[in-house]
């Protein structure tokens, strides 16, 4: 057993910074009306960022039958706010794949995208707004776990994996200094994602808690459970969220509405099956 007294202190300095494309696009991009062309401008002096971008669009998920080979044409289809997410998130993922004995990048990534799907679904059912958001935020939702990784990979690895317990969110604050939540929030707050997102990351084991998102956190934590139970993926824990029956009411979903959600959601999963590897590559 590994000693828990050198507890990990958060300190946003010490987190992975922004890659460069992103930082430099986060200072040219007004909220309201971003402008494509320079946005596409930016994205195109870095070629392994365009690489990764036009493989995204690529894949079978964004289900295009002709090749997409302009920035331009990649930024229409996903959005800003999206591309700029999915590729922190892959930036991110992609920085640990170089040890897959700490984790599995492709199943950490199926299981991110898996919530991010469902969650989507979930909000699209409800007839809720901030589906987009949903994708990205289920995405995003335990990223505070591949700091974890980074930080302290022996610790990690022995806490996560090789206890095969069921761990709890005070467990983690007990043995790394904080919990997943906790840090997954500080480097959101850090990369500047919009408030609903960092509310996914930072509340999504305690939705009832949520102020600005309610529905985006209540959907990502129902997705959250559900993609365990479906056995989607891997997000380095045996710690299944609680059920919240506050966060299903939220949702106002009834059975049959999930159902048809849960399968739209399998279906599109199962679609998706090569961007798990793709996207998590490194440069
Ligand atoms: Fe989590
Ligand atoms: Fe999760």
């Amino acid at each position: 057993m590994l000693n828990k007294s050198a507890l990990l202190v958060i300190n946003p300095a010490d987190l992975p910074s922004l890659p460069a494309a992103i930082r430099k696009l986060q200072d040219i991009v007004s909220e309201d009306a971003p402008d494509i062309q320079e946005i596409a401008g930016i994205i195109e002096t870095d070629q392994a960022f365009t690489a990764k971008l036009l493989k995204l669009v690529n894949s079978p998920f964004y289900g295009y039958s002709r090749k997409i080979v302009s920035v331009e044409e990649a930024l229409a289809i996903l959005g800003f706010n999206t591309l700029r997410s999915l590729l922190m998130a892959t930036s991110l993922i992609g920085s640990i794949r170089t040890d897959s004995r700490i984790l599995d990048a492709g199943r950490f990534w199926r299981h991110s995208f898996g919530v991010g799907v469902i969650a989507k679904h979930l909000l699209f059912k409800a007839g809720k707004e901030a589906r987009e958001e949903a994708l990205v935020g289920g995405i995003l939702h335990d990223i505070g776990r591949l700091v974890m990784a980074k930080m302290d990979p022996k610790l990690f690895v022995w806490f996560y994996f090789e206890r095969a317990v069921v761990t709890s969110l005070e467990e983690e604050t007990e043995y790394f200094g904080f919990d997943h939540q906790m840090i997954g929030e500080t480097l959101a707050v850090k990369w500047k994602f919009p408030a609903g997102i960092v509310e996914a990351i930072a509340r999504h084991h305690t939705p009832t808690s949520a102020v600005v998102s309610p529905q985006l956190v209540a959907a990502v934590n129902i997705a959250d459970m559900l993609c365990h139970a479906l056995n989607i993926g891997e997000s380095g824990n045996h710690y299944i969220s609680s059920f919240h029956p506050e966060a299903w009411a939220v949702l106002g979903l009834n059975m049959g509405e999930l159902e048809t959600a849960l399968h739209e959601s399998v279906n599109e999963i199962k679609r998706s099956e090569g961007i798990f590897t793709q996207v998590s590559q490194a440069n």
